[in-house]
């Protein structure tokens, strides 16, 4: 096979109470990217549509993570990559991570799978940490793994899957204000009161628990964080309004998606998700700030083959 065109889901990281370690896959929102093998080795970056990003491979977060690839596994060929982004940059739904997972992915397949999905992780997290000054791998293992991903441990890196219960639905609203991760981790504190840790180590074991027992009200009452949110929100406009409007809705919970600007909520069934993705956007109607609202379910397996 000579290239292939992909679908690289865009991805909700932290999950509220799992900042850095937990992470979730998108099945309808998302890039397109088409990589193609060339003669000549190396990386070339062919065209971006839908956004302003460098083209130069060692400037862009899937040239970075490809040009990884290729050191480690000395390929014969190049590769030249197209990008079709449809999920903005600094909008908190994993924008850079679609694109390095994603020319991973397609790098990977084309030279007959050497690589287990796993083992992508930390080449794609050279691409966050380009974008962002950390490589944390929070949206790249749910975009290569699919369902929720819990990074276990970051060295060595040990991540785990864990599938979501069927009728889980992610509503997200992304208020239409860029915001870089590097920002948004820059007002974080360095040190937090062992009473909030506590909080924090219940609310993610409680949520991990939930998921594996489908349990969709211990993942509610899981869905609260404790060290990160009540740093960033003041960043998000109507962010108290806008979580308060989705739980009012029936969400089970919600909060800022990565570092935002998007806010999350999950909920139980589809029609449930739908009422509070309105609800979320009523929030921000007449205020003049424009937003995307999305409905989807959890995507089980990341990446796919168009
Ligand atoms: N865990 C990262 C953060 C995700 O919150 O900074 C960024 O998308």
């Amino acid at each position: 096979m000579e290239n292939i065109r992909i679908f690289c889901p865009a991805t909700i990281a932290n999950v509220s109470c799992g900042f850095d370690v937990l992470g979730l896959c998108l099945e309808n929102v998302g890039d397109e990217m088409t990589i193609a093998k060339t003669e000549a080795p190396g990386i070339t970056i062919k065209e971006i549509i839908g956004a302003n990003l460098p083209l130069a491979p060692e400037k862009n977060v899937a040239g970075v993570a490809a040009l990884a690839l290729l050191e480690h596994l000395q390929p014969d060929r190049g590769f030249e990559i197209s990008i079709d982004k449809r999920i903005k940059a600094g909008s908190g739904i994993g924008s850079s991570a679609a694109s390095a997972a994603g020319a991973l992915f397609a790098i990977n397949y084309l030279l007959g799978s050497p690589l287990s999905p796993k083992e992508l992780v930390p080449f794609a997290m050279q691409g966050e940490k380009l974008a962002s000054g950390s490589a944390h791998a929070d949206n790249v293992a749910p975009a290569l793994l699919g369902g929720f991903t819990l990074i276990r441990s970051y060295e060595p890196l040990d991540i785990i899957k864990i599938d979501a219960p069927e009728e889980l639905y992610a509503s997200v609203i992304h208020p239409q204000i860029e915001l870089r991760t590097m920002d948004a981790r820059s007002i974080l504190k360095n040190n937090i009161p062992l009473k909030k840790a506590i909080v924090q180590c219940g609310n993610l074991a409680g949520l991990i628990s939930g998921l594996y027992t489908k349990d969709y009200g211990l993942i509610g009452r899981s869905l609260h964080d404790e060290l990160v949110e009540p740093v960033r929100y003041i960043l998000i406009p109507k962010f108290n309004d806008i979580k308060a409007a989705a739980m009012q809705a029936g969400a089970l919970g919600g909060g800022i998606s990565g570092s935002g600007p998007s806010v999350f909520a999950l909920s139980r069934g589809k029609e449930t998700a739908q009422k509070a993705a309105q609800a979320m956007a009523a929030v921000l109607d007449g205020t003049g700030i424009p937003y995307e609202l999305h409905v989807s379910p959890i995507n089980p397996t990341g990446i796919k083959i168009l």
